[in-house]
């Protein structure tokens, strides 16, 4: 088949014509594209996106928040290209390999608590398959046959797959699928922006945690688990919370006899000012679960962690009591490799400190944005910065995207909501630049 411009395809007109016509892009009304052009990329290197015509923009959103320490990194492309000389793929199922063994025994020994079982997926939303249908099927495996259901906290967000959309309370994402998902139980979100006039961020996490005590007090015969986004809900806007939700919620669960799902996906890897959110609260979850951040967001990853008690709820002579979920690329040995160089990067680098230093420097830098007229809800929490921005534009987001491409910026707001969650690579002219043009956007708004 010859493919008309294939050969000379050079800039990016031509790719994003052919893209429009080949790829079904994802989250996107492809028509929008009529007049919203895609963005062709050629090359990235360090927070750089660079496109086919020499324009490059500054990739302040880690590309949907996977990538940590900046595009193209050495020791991970090195990392990827050795284990290409060794072995690309074995199916997990009745075979093993040293990446995916090495990777599950060092994140047991950095996880919280007790979490020494690794189960592999390949991308977010099957890590939240996973983890939903492991809690159903433990206590089902225990007796406890009536925990069919879920609670889930409002605004929450757990991937798009069909199991982990019952949990995910986004109406966009959602509601064309209702008919086809079963529902689940949602309860109050802790988000502090919804803190009443004198009330603190705290006082409204525990307001959120009697919610969810007053839920289980009823339900916990027949739930199986709740699962949350620790510290923050990304895709509800950046939505921070007080710490004391999460040890509320894992009292609760321990009370109730529920099991505790930490989403980590976002929150996890460094990006809340700890290697793992839910080490701010103090807790361990029954179920973590990983993805994005996890291979420095080179290769498709995710895995749950659990305990021995469920493990041990599995482990059986009969074949029908095991946990019997698949996915053709379970494990990969080359995304396990590269997830590996991103644990040696945080053991070698001190990253979690280095992150330190740099969100007090950008965090002096938003100073003015934190002040404008304009702007409500300022809020930072490890690497992620957010505020909302008050505007008459009806398309903010749309219009923030583009004023940012045309400032070398790559945002992308979440509603009226505008965020960073750079690369763990920024300097200190970046960070300046940064600062910088997205005020002049929050001036024009
Ligand atoms: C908290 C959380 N859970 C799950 C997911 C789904 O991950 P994926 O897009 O890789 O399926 C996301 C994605 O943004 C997320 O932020």
């Amino acid at each position: 088949m010859t493919i008309a411009g294939a050969e000379t395809s050079t800039g990016n007109a031509a790719w994003l014509s052919r893209s429009r016509n080949a790829v079904w892009h994802p989250c996107t009304q492809m028509k929008q594209h009529e007049r919203l052009p895609l963005v062709p990329i050629a090359r990235g290197r360090g927070a750089w996106l660079h496109d086919f015509d020499g324009r490059r923009y500054l990739d302040a959103v880690s590309s949907w928040w996977v990538n940590l320490f900046g595009h193209g990194h050495s020791r991970i492309n090195a990392a990827i290209a050795a284990q290409l000389g060794e072995l690309e793929h074995v199916m997990l199922a009745g075979f093993t390999q040293r990446p995916v063994i090495e990777l599950s025994e060092r994140l047991a020994l950095l996880a919280p608590g007790e979490l020494g079982h690794c189960f592999y997926g390949s991308d977010g939303a099957s890590a939240v398959e996973i983890a939903l249908k492991m809690s159903f099927h433990a206590w089902r495996n225990a007796g406890h046959v009536a925990k069919t259901n879920f609670v889930s906290v409002a605004g929450g967000y757990h991937g798009e797959t069909l199991g982990a959309l019952t949990v995910t309370d986004v109406a966009l994402f959602r509601d064309a699928y209702a008919p086809l998902l079963r529902r689940q139980a949602v309860v109050a979100s802790p988000d502090a922006r919804l803190a009443g006039e004198g009330r603190s961020a705290r006082d409204h996490a525990l307001d959120a945690a009697s919610a969810l005590d007053a839920h289980l007090a009823e339900h916990h015969a027949t739930t199986a688990a709740l699962i949350v986004e620790p510290l923050v809900q990304g895709a509800a806007g950046m939505a921070m919370h007080d710490a004391v939700y999460l040890s509320r919620a894992r009292e609760l669960c321990n009370r109730y006899g529920v099991h505790l799902i930490a989403d980590e996906i976002m929150t996890g890897m460094g990006r809340t000012g700890t290697l793992f959110a839910c080490e701010q609260a103090g807790i361990a979850p029954d179920f973590l679960c990983l993805s994005k951040g996890l291979t420095g967001g080179y290769l498709p990853l995710s895995v749950v962690m659990t305990t021995d008690a469920v493990y041990g709820a599995f482990y059986d002579d009969d074949p029908a009591r095991g946990f019997l979920h698949s996915h053709s690329y379970t494990g990969n040995a080359l995304a396990c490799a590269a997830a590996l160089a991103v644990l040696d990067i945080f053991a070698d680098q001190d990253v979690i400190a280095a992150n330190r230093v740099r969100a007090k420097t950008l965090t002096s830098l938003a100073e003015p944005i934190a002040a404008h007229p304009k702007v409500a809800n300022y809020r930072r929490v490890g690497m992620i910065w957010a505020f909302d921005v008050t505007t008459p534009r009806e398309d903010f987001a749309r219009w923030c995207f583009t004023e940012g491409l045309q400032r070398e910026m790559l945002l992308r707001p979440i509603g009226r909501t505008v965020y960073w969650m750079p690369p763990y690579c920024l300097t200190a002219d970046e960070m300046a630049l940064l600062a910088r043009r997205t005020l002049e956007i929050v001036e024009l708004a």
